[in-house]
């Protein structure tokens, strides 16, 4: 039998990220094109000792079901945590914790968009959850990048005509630090300035934020979710980065409007996140020396960083640019305007380097880019000099061959 897949599905394509990736799992191919935390920063041994230690002595606490809005001293180090340095309100705010940032996502789309609603969103932006969005029967509409965060003249004169044509607008999607996948950090103002558009036109924003601490250069922004003085800021985080992606564990701050909603939403789902890795979280956060740990991590992608950006600027045609990241795992190289990067891409694949090209982040799929992602956070040294080098003759070549008249 060929059983019949629902319209929502139908027209969702795979992840082109993740069908690049069976390309990575070749072990000539310098990958670029990834987005995993580099394994160096998983804290492997305090992982194993923490479940060592509660396996023996409390197991039934770790493998029995759950609450659903999550291990309640995982949730209290949060908001402790989360007041103190983000300044969050928790007399307004809940915090849930769900299964990684994607489902932070996932729930906020259940809760608040009817099919056919407008979903807003940075453009480029995180793929995984455009399909989220897009699984919800949303509409997208993208709001375009610049070097110092979205286009917010954009953002409003695309909601005053979305207004006027009766379009429902349900929220705005922003990665304000260390975007995926463009690397870009919001400035202040503009946050400022997403803020006070989204509360003239009155929609609900979506903060997502499972970079934010990883940065090593600049200093540090406040979140859109600090600013919220209405309730209209969902705020998502992620243990992915910073403890390790597989644990599946991130966590949602939202107004106490949406407890009840956002509970059902969670039940339907998955009922509750992994005990034993929420357990785990907590007790690293809380037992060992997280700021210490954290450090380490952001050494680590300094350097990765440091190094991919300075053999860019060596190696690359002066006329792509390219965004500074001061956090996160990525950069984006721009080809000259007008010039299409997937096929340069594809090139660059030929010649053994994996990238992403922009338009696998794009509101329209069928949309053209310049644009394509470098992740350094998983490749070696050795590698990042030998594939920017690739990398380089081939901006070369291909501008030379490709120039738009
Ligand atoms: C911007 C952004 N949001 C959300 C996620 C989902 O992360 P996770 O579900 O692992 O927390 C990712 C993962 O790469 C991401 O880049």
């Amino acid at each position: 039998m060929a059983p019949e897949i629902s319209n929502k599905m139908a027209s969702l394509h795979g992840s082109m990220i993740r069908e690049l990736f069976k390309l990575g799992a070749d072990p000539n191919m310098i990958s670029f094109g990834g987005g995993n935390p580099s394994a160096e920063t998983f804290p492997v041994k305090e992982i194993e000792e923490i479940a060592a230690e509660v396996l023996t002595n409390d197991p039934i606490s770790v493998l029995q079901y759950g609450l659903t809005e999550g291990y309640t001293p995982l949730r209290d180090t949060l908001k402790c945590y989360l007041a103190e340095k983000e300044g969050f309100d928790f007399e307004k705010n809940e915090l849930f914790i769900v299964s990684g940032g994607q489902q932070g996502a996932d729930l906020t789309t259940k809760v608040l968009v009817n099919e056919g609603d407008v979903v807003l969103t940075e453009e480029p932006a995180f793929v995984g959850c455009l399909n989220t969005f897009r699984s919800y029967g949303a509409k997208l509409v993208g709001i375009p990048m610049q070097m110092d965060g979205m286009d917010t003249e954009a953002l409003e004169s695309t909601l005053a005509r979305l207004t006027a044509s009766g379009e429902k607008v349900r929220f705005l999607y922003t990665i304000p630090s260390f975007q995926n996948p463009t690397g870009i950090t919001t400035v202040l103002a503009k946050r400022k300035e997403v803020y006070r558009i989204c509360q003239k036109y009155d929609i609900m924003i979506l903060e997502d934020n499972p970079y934010g601490e990883l940065r090593f250069a600049g200093s540090n922004v406040p979140t859109i979710k600090s600013m919220d003085t209405d309730g209209r800021v969902l705020y998502c985080g992620s243990f992915s980065k910073t403890m390790a992606p597989a644990f599946r564990i991130g966590f949602l701050v939202f107004d106490k409007s949406l407890i009840n909603p956002i509970t059902v939403a969670k039940q339907c789902t998955d009922v509750h996140s992994n005990v034993l890795f929420q357990y785990i979280c907590n007790e690293y956060m809380t037992k060992y020396d997280w700021n210490a740990h954290l450090e380490t991590s952001r050494n680590v992608y300094h350097h990765k960083a440091s190094l991919m950006l300075e053999q860019m600027k060596l190696k690359f045609h002066p006329d792509v640019k390219f965004s500074t990241p001061e956090g996160g795992l990525f950069v984006m190289a721009f080809l000259p305007e007008g010039m299409d990067a997937y096929p340069f891409v594809r090139e660059a694949i030929n010649k053994g380097v994996l990238l992403v090209p922009g338009s696998a982040f794009l509101a329209d799929p069928a949309g053209v880019s310049n644009g394509f992602r470098l992740n350094y956070s998983s490749p070696s040294d050795e590698k990042i000099v030998k594939g920017i080098d690739i990398l380089g003759k081939l901006t070369y070549a291909w501008i030379q061959n490709h120039s738009v008249q």
